[in-house]
């Protein structure tokens, strides 16, 4: 008989193979338009005169707007009640406050961008990791035929295109006002963010500093976005929107250039490019700001920059990096003064400087 105190504990593998389906329930309760029910408010109660609780509905008035099987969305309800997503009272469901923040379209906070991209295109191309592994490259031509430039792919139709800025743009509400305050920028007059999508980086930096003015500059299919969201900002008149590709056309002056996610997505060779490009047009004494989520020194941790990495090897060229990776990279395009700063957000914080 074997001894059962010799047994590993089975914990963390039955924990994964059920993190899917939490992910996937997650997914599909946006994609359904649960959580947007929910926030429309009070429906019809379980005796059909209107909800005792505000923004409770009950399951049989959900199902018909939903056009769901009830009984089947009640097992989805449920369990989005154990994933902490909704709070199940006695007339229906209600949104849990994040629930209400993030996964919801009208809110400014959503993350509905960067899910829904999940749920349909990332979710097809993660299906392949294994070959992406086999052959250390994207999945896009596996997925979903043809080839070519990533963004092209990225941006494959409006709504494709449109959900991932919208994504791009959830997670950079989280993370951007941490990565404009783990450095003083106060010196800095004019900040140029390359591939800025959204503009929330510079955005989030002008609101911080109230001298700077910004350049989002970006591809021209990302652009239009750009203008609507920055032109809806409180500090519309400090920034401007640009467009240009940052490998081939000429960079807007500035004394401060952001890249935010954007190191990661390309190959050694193209990030020596793009790093000469953008110290060859700083003036002495200018910086250069790198957004990304930093790998440990041993690379073993934390866990969200290694499945971001993993997610990088789906569909792009690029990958995640620590510290002195990012530093070896910037000290041969000639900067100097590297420092970094980990966030509690979603992004970490690189700096370095062009020698005055
Ligand atoms: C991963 S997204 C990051 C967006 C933004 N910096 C952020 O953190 O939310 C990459 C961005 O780079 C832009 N981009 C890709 N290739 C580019 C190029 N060659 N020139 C300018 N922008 C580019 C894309 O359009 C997209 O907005």
């Amino acid at each position: 008989m074997a001894d059962d105190t010799t047994v590993p504990d089975p914990a963390v593998i039955l924990d994964l193979m059920e993190a899917f389906r939490r992910s996937k329930t997650m997914f599909a309760a946006v994609s359904l338009g649960v959580f947007d029910a929910l926030a429309d408010g009070a429906g019809r109660g379980p005796d059909g005169t209107g909800s005792l609780t505000p923004g409770v509905r009950a399951l049989a008035d959900l199902a018909k707007q939903l056009a769901a099987d009830p009984g089947a969305l009640e097992q989805l309800l449920n369990a989005c009640v154990a994933l902490q997503l909704l709070v199940k009272h006695a007339g229906g469901y209600a949104n849990t406050p994040a629930a209400a923040a993030y996964l919801c379209q009208r809110s400014p906070r959503r993350l509905t961008g960067y899910l829904g991209f999940s749920n349909t295109v990332m979710w097809q191309l993660w299906s392949h990791l294994e070959d992406a592994v086999r052959e250390g490259t994207h999945r896009w031509a596996q997925t979903y035929g043809g080839d070519g430039p990533i963004f092209d792919q990225f941006f494959r139709t409006p709504d494709a295109k449109r959900e991932f800025l919208w994504g791009m743009h959830g997670y950079g509400l989280i993370s951007s006002p941490h990565v404009v305050n783990a450095f003083d920028l106060g010196k800095y007059s004019r900040l140029v963010d390359l591939g800025g999508a959204t503009g929330h980086l510079a955005i989030a930096a002008c609101e911080r500093y109230p001298a700077l003015e910004g350049v989002v500059f970006d591809l021209p299919a990302a652009c239009p976005l750009a203008r609507e969201v920055v032109g809806a900002s409180r500090v519309a008149e400090r920034l401007t929107v640009v467009e240009g590709d940052f490998f081939t056309d000429p960079l807007p002056p500035g004394d401060l250039y952001a890249v935010g996610r954007i190191l990661h997505d390309w190959t050694e060779a193209k990030i020596r490019t793009l790093l000469a490009r953008i110290y060859e047009r700083l003036p002495a004494g200018g910086g250069l700001l790198i957004a990304e989520k930093l790998l440990n020194d041993d690379k073993t941790g934390p866990r969200w920059a290694l499945m971001q990495s993993l997610n990088m090897l789906t569909c792009t060229e690029g990958r995640e990096r620590t510290l002195g990776e990012y530093e070896a990279l910037l000290v041969a395009a000639g900067f100097e003064q590297v420092r970094g700063c980990r966030t509690s957000s979603p992004l970490d914080a690189v700096l370095a400087v062009k020698a005055g």
